[in-house]
This record gives C-alpha cells, sequence and structure tokens, in this order.
C-alpha cells in the first residue's frame, strides 16, 4: 500500500429530484461518514465532498410529473436533501450542487479538453423522436409493452414489473409519457468516449492492480471489462444540463453520468479554490468514493476512463461499493412510496438520529443485500444501545456521583479483574481501526459494542454499589476504571454515534477527544470532576414500531389497489382520450333526463330502433343504434340521458332529433346512462 498523506472521500451525489431515505444512508453515506470522522480523529488531513446531482432524465421526469420546471425541481430537493444529511450528522466538508455556475464551468472545460484532443468519436445515429412535442425522448420517456412479462407502462429502458432491462426498440406499443404520441426514429449526433481503447489499460489498473477490491466491486468490474468495452455515449439530446460546448450543438446537453462525477472536482474547487489541485492532482492523496452497487461502473470504469483521459488527476484507490437495503422485505421504491423517508422518521423519532446510524450501519448491506425490520431497529435500540452501552454509562456516572461526589475516584485498590479487563482493550481498538480501514464498518462497529459489553460485564461482575458497604477503596478502583472505559467509548464509538458520543464527553467532561487515547491506563485521572448523568439513549416502545408497521400495511394495500387498477385498465383498451375542449363548447350541449314513451325497430335493419321520448319540453323521435344492446320492449319506460340540441338528421326517412347518451364499455358493448333516482324529465345535465 502506498502511504498517503491526505485523504479525499467522496459520497454519490444523490439526484435531487426526491428525498432521501435509510437506503441512501445505509448504503453509502453512514460509511462515508463514519470513514471520514474516523481519520480525522486520528489527526489526518482528509476531505469529504458531495453534492447534488442536478442534471439527467430524473430531473426532467420529476418536473413534468409536479408540473413545474427542473430548476424548481432541484431547489426544492437540494434543501430537503442536504438539511437531512445534516440532521443524520453527515459530516461533508462540502455539500454543494451541480447546477452552480463553478460546476457547469469546470464539466464544460473538462467535456472541451477531450473534445480538442480527440478524445472523442462523433457518431450519428437514430434515436426515438417526439413529434408533437418536437424532442428526442430519453428512453425513459417512453413507455410500452414490457415484450419479456406483458405489463404495461415498461420504461424504454427497464420493466418495473418484472425488472427486465429493455432497450426502446424492444417496447411493444411504445408510446412518449411527453405526448402520448408514436414516437418515430431520428437521425442525431452525438460524442463517444470510447472505453474500448481504455481495456486493457483498465484490466492492468483494477484486476491486476486492485485485487484487494471488494468481491462484489471486483466482481462487477471484470465481468464488464470481460465482455469487452463499447464506445459510451456523452452527450444526449435534452434541453437540461451543461450544454455541450461544441458549435452547433444546440439542444444537446453532457450526459448526466459525463456532468456528475465532474462534480466531485467542481464541489473540491468551490471549497478550496486555491489549494483543490492538492487533492485532485497530487499522488500523495488518497481518493476513495462511496457508492451503492448500482454506481460501480460508472465509478470504476468510465470515471477513471474520463480521468485517465484528460490526464492530470489521480483515480480512486478505492471504490467500496455497498450493496442494497430492503425494506420489511420489499425492495425500497421511491415511485411505490417503499421507503423510510429521512425527513419522516425525524419527525416521528426526534433526537434519535444515533439510533438509525446504529441499525443501519450494525446491518449495512456490505457484502448482499440485507433488511431493515422495525422491529430489528427496535431490538437493537432497547437491547443494545439501551441496555448495555446506556445502561453501562449510567451506572458508571451515577455512582460516581453517588459515592465521590462526582470526582473520578482514586484507583486505590486494583484487582486482577481490573487489569485483566482493561488489558482487553488495546486489542479491541486494533480491531475497530483494522475493520474501518477495510471498509468493513459492521465488524468495526461490533467491535466499538464490545467495549461497552465489556465494561457493562465489568460493572455487573464486580457490583460496586454492593462493594461500597463496606470497601469504599475498592469501590473507588471499580469506578476508577469504569470511568476509563466510558472515556474509551466515547472515543471508539463517537464515529458510529456522533450525537450520543458527543453528549457523552460532555458528560465526562472530556477535554480531547483524540483516537489514539484509546486504551491509555488513564484517559481521565482521578479527581477530574464529571457532569451530571444524562440518559444517553431512550427505549423505543411498541407503540412507535406498530404506527410504522401500520404506514407500511396501508402502502402495501394502496400499491395492491393501484396495481389491480392498472390491471384491469390494461385488460382490454379502453378509447383513447380526446382533444380538449373548452368549458364554452361544453355549454353548447343540452343534456336533459328523458323517458322512452315507444319503441320499435327500424325495418330492415339489425341495429336500429325507433324511439319516441318525453324530454320534458316535448315529445320527439330518436333513431338509435342500441337494437344490438336492448329489445324493444326493454326500452319503453326507460329513464335515459339525451343530447337535446345536436343538430336534427333523417335517418331512414325518420327525422331523428337528438342522441341517447351510452357508455361504450372496453368490449365495445354500449349502454343506458341512467340517473341514480327517477328525475322529472327535462333535468339538464352539466
Ligand atoms: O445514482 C445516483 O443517484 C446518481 N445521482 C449518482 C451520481 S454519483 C456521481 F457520479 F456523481
Ligand atoms: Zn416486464
Amino acid at each position: 500500500m502506498k502511504n498517503h498523506k491526505r485523504t479525499l472521500v467522496t459520497s454519490a451525489l444523490p439526484y435531487a429530484n426526491g428525498p432521501v431515505h435509510i437506503g441512501h444512508l445505509a448504503g453509502v453515506y453512514v460509511p462515508a461518514d463514519i470513514y471520514v470522522r474516523y481519520l480525522r480523529m486520528r489527526g489526518e488531513e482528509v476531505l469529504f465532498v458531495c453534492g447534488s446531482d442536478e442534471h439527467g432524465v430524473p430531473i426532467t421526469i420529476k418536473a413534468l410529473r409536479e408540473g413545474c420546471s427542473p430548476q424548481d425541481v432541484v431547489d426544492k430537493y437540494h434543501q430537503v436533501i442536504k438539511d437531512s444529511f445534516a440532521e443524520f450528522g453527515i459530516s461533508f466538508d462540502i455539500y454543494s450542487r451541480t447546477s452552480s455556475d463553478i460546476h457547469r464551468q469546470t464539466a464544460s472545460d473538462f467535456f472541451r479538453k477531450l473534445y480538442d484532443e480527440g478524445k472523442f468519436i462523433e457518431k450519428e445515429s437514430e434515436h426515438f423522436f417526439d413529434t408533437e412535442a418536437e424532442m428526442f425522448l430519453a428512453d425513459r420517456y417512453i413507455v410500452g409493452t414490457c415484450p419479456k412479462c406483458g405489463a404495461e407502462g415498461a420504461y424504454g429502458d427497464q420493466c418495473e414489473k418484472c425488472g427486465s432491462s429493455l432497450s426502446p426498440e424492444e417496447l411493444i406499443n411504445p408510446h412518449s409519457t411527453v405526448s402520448g404520441s408514436t414516437p418515430i426514429k431520428k437521425v442525431t449526433k452525438h460524442w463517444y468516449l470510447p472505453l474500448n481503447n481504455y481495456e486493457g489499460w483498465l484490466k492492468e489498473w483494477i484486476l491486476d492492480g486492485h485485487k484487494e477490491w471488494k468481491t462484489n466491486v471486483y466482481g462487477q468490474c471484470k465481468s464488464w471489462i470481460d465482455s469487452g468495452l463499447q464506445p459510451r455515449a456523452v452527450s444526449r439530446d435534452l434541453n437540461w444540463g451543461v450544454p455541450v460546448p461544441v458549435e452547433g450543438s444546440k439542444g444537446k446537453v453532457l450526459y448526466v453520468w459525463f456532468d456528475a462525477p465532474i462534480g466531485y472536482i467542481s464541489n473540491t474547487k468551490e471549497l478550496l479554490p486555491d489549494s483543490w489541485e492538492k487533492w485532485w492532482k497530487s499522488e500523495d492523496t488518497k481518493l476513495v468514493h462511496f457508492i451503492g452497487k448500482d454506481n460501480i461502473v460508472f465509478h470504476c470504469i468510465v470515471f477513471p476512463s474520463m480521468l485517465k483521459a484528460h490526464g492530470g488527476y489521480i483515480l480512486p484507490e478505492n471504490v467500496p461499493a455497498n450493496e442494497f437495503l430492503n425494506l420489511e422485505g420489499g425492495k425500497i421504491s421511491t415511485s411505490r412510496n417503499w421507503a423510510v423517508w429521512l425527513h419522516e422518521y425525524l419527525r416521528d423519532f426526534p433526537n434519535h438520529q444515533d439510533a438509525l446510524r446504529y441499525v443501519l450501519c450494525a446491518n449495512a448491506p456490505e457484502t448482499k443485500d440485507n433488511d431493515f425490520t422495525w422491529k430489528d431497529f427496535q431490538t437493537r435500540n432497547n437491547s443494545e444501545l439501551v441496555a448495555i452501552l446506556g445502561n453501562f454509562v449510567n451506572r458508571a456516572v451515577v455512582l460516581c456521583h453517588k459515592y465521590f461526589g462526582g470526582q473520578v475516584p482514586a484507583n486505590a485498590k486494583p484487582a486482577d479483574i481490573d487489569r485483566e479487563t482493561i488489558a482487553q482493550i488495546p486489542a479491541i481498538k486494533a480491531a475497530i481501526e483494522d475493520n474501518i480501514e477495510h471498509y468493513k464498518f459492521r465488524e468495526a462497529l461490533k467491535e466499538a459494542m464490545n467495549l461497552a459489553r465489556l465494561g457493562n460485564k465489568y460493572i455487573s461482575d464486580t457490583e460496586p454499589w454492593k462493594v461500597a458497604k463496606e470497601d469504599l477503596d475498592r469501590t473507588a478502583s471499580i469506578l476508577y476504571n469504569s470511568i476509563q472505559i466510558c472515556a474509551d467509548i466515547a472515543i471508539a464509538c463517537a464515529p458510529f454515534l456522533p450525537f450520543s458520543m458527543e453528549k457523552l464527553a460532555a458528560m465526562l467532561r472530556m477535554e480531547k477527544v483524540c483516537w489514539d487515547e484509546i486504551g491509555k491506563a488513564e484517559i481521565l485521572p482521578a479527581g477530574h470532576q464529571l457532569g451530571a448523568a444524562e440518559l444517553l439513549f431512550s427505549k423505543i416502545e411498541d407503540d412507535a414500531i406498530d404506527a410504522q408497521m401500520q404506514r407500511l400495511e396501508e402502502i402495501k394495500k394502496a400499491n395492491e389497489a393501484a396495481a389491480a387498477a392498472a390491471a384491469a385498465a390494461n385488460a382490454p383498451k379502453v378509447d383513447p382520450a380526446k382533444a380538449e375542449c373548452t368549458f364554452e363548447d361544453f355549454e353548447k350541449m343540452d343534456i336533459r333526463t328523458a323517458t322512452v314513451l315507444k319503441a320499435e325497430r327500424v325495418p330492415n335493419t339489425d341495429k336500429l330502433l325507433h324511439l319516441t321520448i318525453d324530454t320534458g319540453l316535448d315529445q320527439r323521435e330518436i333513431v338509435s343504434g342500441i337494437a344490438e344492446y336492448y329489445t324493444p320492449e326493454e326500452m319503453v319506460g326507460r329513464q335515459i340521458c339525451i343530447l337535446a340540441n345536436l343538430q336534427p338528421r333523417k335517418i331512414r326517412g325518420i327525422m331523428s332529433q337528438g342522441m341517447i347518451l351510452m357508455a361504450r364499455q372496453a368490449d365495445g358493448k354500449m349502454r343506458f346512462i341512467t340517473p341514480a333516482e327517477t328525475l322529472a324529465n327535462g333535468a339538464t345535465i352539466g
């Protein structure tokens, strides 16, 4: 391993098209934050960079759905996301955004340099084009029937029902979500980064040079590289993004996956305009990208190839990607609202940020997808944080107050159990370090909690509250050691549980919380004054958990109902929607109730009935094509609705004065529209 002077940590830029949920936190931001906090506590020079990913189709789709501009969408969600991260103590040095001027300029310059140096290839190809909206359609904007499972509403890149990856060409009956029209194919020009040219280099750099990467990451890279890399388009026809800085490319922007990772660079520049280069261009810097597994190819293959093509930049030393977190056995899904949103969690569990950080780390999807359940959340909070860590600290501090006026007592009467207990701490410290440095945060947390377990067992075994009755010197030693362990915990658990450990450090009145103090014989000397005892964690009651389960149950039901409605709607086709009409158009129609007085077939026809009706205004004749569905006998005495002012028309020699309103069902069958109760004839409808 190379020796580095500083560490630059990035975490994936979340799309600013919605709030963040527990999956984001567990997969990316909590591990990254633990890593950064740990390095800072070790006194290392470290920078933690993130921001919102504000370009691309995910944003424009959201804007379309919400009926606002893309800028409105990103302004709203950038703030929501930023606030949630701050609330959870994700300690970025900067959280900026890719719609900033500095980012647009940086991304634009990056593209231009590669363009000028001939690093791209230009290609013309056919893409779907919406002739009504006059725009090229990103794959997500095209929906149709899934060729694999037959589900309606499959996207041009993926069917959410069966999970198949698709291309828009494969969709049956494709149509544009922008205008509803059927898109055509149209030729357009784009720039491509020829990844195939970087294949040999990537093989050497990753497959030979980074065998230490996590197996899920290494495995995905190997499979991409082994199956042969293709040129990748780095521009798109879209009206939202960084404009392609080349003459004659109106309507074209940089592909969001080209500009977003450059965001790491521009955000660093924004924070450190004078010294950003040492973070990105010096071999002394160790660059680590924290991401989710769906981002692996971009961070391990595409972005490094871009950096390589550009030259002058360092490459990531590691990309510790996590798998996905599920919720109560189901895939977290924004569209199905199957998620625990951070802003909602904070509303429902105020001041319980560390409880969630703890559970998400203890159960992090580091090597495989994992499941978050509310029951597990409650159990871990109540029987680990409250019953072990909180309980131990509370007993130690309360007893110091009770017997020694809140001062750390002297180690007056040491015993073997003290020495044996304290002797275990350096190994725990080393295990935490080793695990964090290898991105094994679950194991690291387990080790940190072992300190609390050790302390809890020590105080339970030594029972200072009983010893105090006959031997205050021995009580002093037990509490002296207990307080040292509390201080060890305040340091070792700080990267994981920053809020409660800050509280603990304040309670212990620790002046510095420095990693290397862990395991020292005397962190807090005899005579050191402690603050008042305070509870670090609180129990989560069944009611709170039941409320969350109830909420999920309701969401599940709503999703099932929506799926059933979609399936019903999908079965036979309904008539397409008609063009908009004005209120004035509608008002022109004189729709009324009427009653059929007489009905007979029109001679020599299969479909026509000749009806005499009472409209309340008059009695009149109407010829209606309903003989397939109703016999004359069924008609007499029926109350119906009619369009009374339809221009009269002669049908088979009869002057038909109006039209009977019928509902055409999906199977083509027609049925009357009848008022729910019998009304006077001539009642107007509208
Ligand atoms: O998957 C995502 O949410 C992307 N917005 C991640 C971008 S990471 C980086 F490249 F900016
Ligand atoms: Zn499908």
